[in-house]
């Protein structure tokens, strides 16, 4: 009689756990769907790989090398930037609001050692060593031919992209506030360069700085050549008025959720930009990518390096992730395309 009841109760459980599997399972399902219909409507891949400031997990953040091995994996991996402006006007690929933890300023400029980007000029930052810092910071990692690298420019690593296939350029502005019209340069530089098309770009803008329609080069690619991000909300809507075509991205973290009062008011304003969310990895819990998706909004998540992480997002139903380490990322999203990457290799490739 108490066996029976025990077995009963086992039998419930059993059950209610199978039910709970099935949902979750069907749910999960019913994410990777809605992300490959987003992806289309959107021209978003999915997964989305971003190579975090370069291959940086292995050569010092947003310089030639750390671009030249992201480039040399495969041609799966849009290349993320972070876009600031120098005090002359040169757009410069750049993560930090000073220049202390990346580049030897102490050295050169010791009276301007709290300098940002748009403190110096080009020439000025051509002066600091982007390398060196990686060699100190990781000897595991190091190889004498980082030392000496020089900032390298938006428009040096738009004429890079070129030379291999690739999906495009992920570009934040970062800290736009301090660079007044830096959406404007971006988006022009870009159309120059035959990076955004003209059906991505607003007419209007062209007109105002004469500048003729060219040829549909790049709009018969599947994906957006180019995809703008950015923590700042009024730059994605001037970004949206000069490019509406390009897909942005809303970069979001936990303070900001905390501050506009909940996960579901972040989606709302990414709504109002026509964009997309990059919510930090500690964000990415089903229920907030439900929410999106049924927003019709693709979530990007930062910065996902361990492949457990990514195997948890990827089941959760993230459309996409910025890593570090791209390498491991294709070969755990791709592996019959990528089964084996070998970073030695690739730098022997690369000739640093
Ligand atoms: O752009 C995605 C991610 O890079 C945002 O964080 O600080 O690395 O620019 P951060
Ligand atoms: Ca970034």
């Amino acid at each position: 009689m108490k066996i029976n009841k025990i077995n009963k109760i086992n039998f419930i459980i059993i059950i209610i756990f199978f039910l709970l599997l099935g949902g979750s399972i069907s749910m999960f399902k019913s994410f990777e769907i809605k992300n490959k219909e987003l992806s289309k409507k959107y021209r978003i891949p999915y997964p989305a790989i971003m190579a975090h400031r370069g291959l940086s997990y292995y050569a010092p953040e947003e310089t030639l090398p750390a671009y030249l091995l992201a480039l040399e994996i495969g041609e799966d991996l849009y290349l993320e930037a972070d876009i600031q402006r120098t005090k002359d006007g040169v757009l410069v690929c750049f993560h930090d609001d000073d220049l202390k933890r990346t580049t030897n300023i102490k050295d050169v400029f010791p009276d301007k050692i709290d300098a940002g980007i748009g403190d110096l000029t080009y020439k000025e930052l051509l002066q600091l060593d982007l390398g060196s810092w990686f060699n100190e910071k990781f000897p595991d990692r190091a190889r004498a031919s980082f030392k000496g690298l020089k900032i390298f420019t938006l428009e040096e690593l738009a004429n890079l992209a070129k030379t291999k296939p690739t999906l495009g350029l992920y570009l934040e502005t970062k800290s736009p506030q301090k660079y007044p019209g830096i959406e404007k340069e971006l988006v022009l530089l870009l159309y120059k360069m035959g990076w955004i098309d003209s059906e991505q770009i607003n007419p209007q803008l062209l007109k105002e700085k004469k500048i003729n329609l060219k040829d549909k080069e790049i709009s018969s690619s599947t994906y957006s050549k180019v995809i703008f991000q950015s923590f700042e909300i009024e730059s994605l809507k001037l970004l949206k008025e000069y490019a509406p075509g390009v897909p942005r991205v809303y970069l979001v973290d936990e303070d900001m959720q905390k501050k506009y009062g909940g996960f579901s008011k972040l989606v709302e304003m990414a709504k109002s930009v026509d964009a997309h969310l990059g919510p930090s990895g500690y964000m990415g819990y089903p229920w907030n990518i439900r929410r999106s998706l049924a927003n019709d909004i693709l979530t990007h998540h930062y910065t996902i390096n361990e492949k457990y992480q990514m195997r948890l997002l990827r089941i959760f139903g993230s459309s996409g992730i910025f890593t570090d380490k791209a390498n491991v990322a294709l070969q755990y999203f791709f592996p019959e395309k990528y089964p084996k990457i070998d970073v030695e290799e690739l730098f022997k490739k690369i000739q640093f």
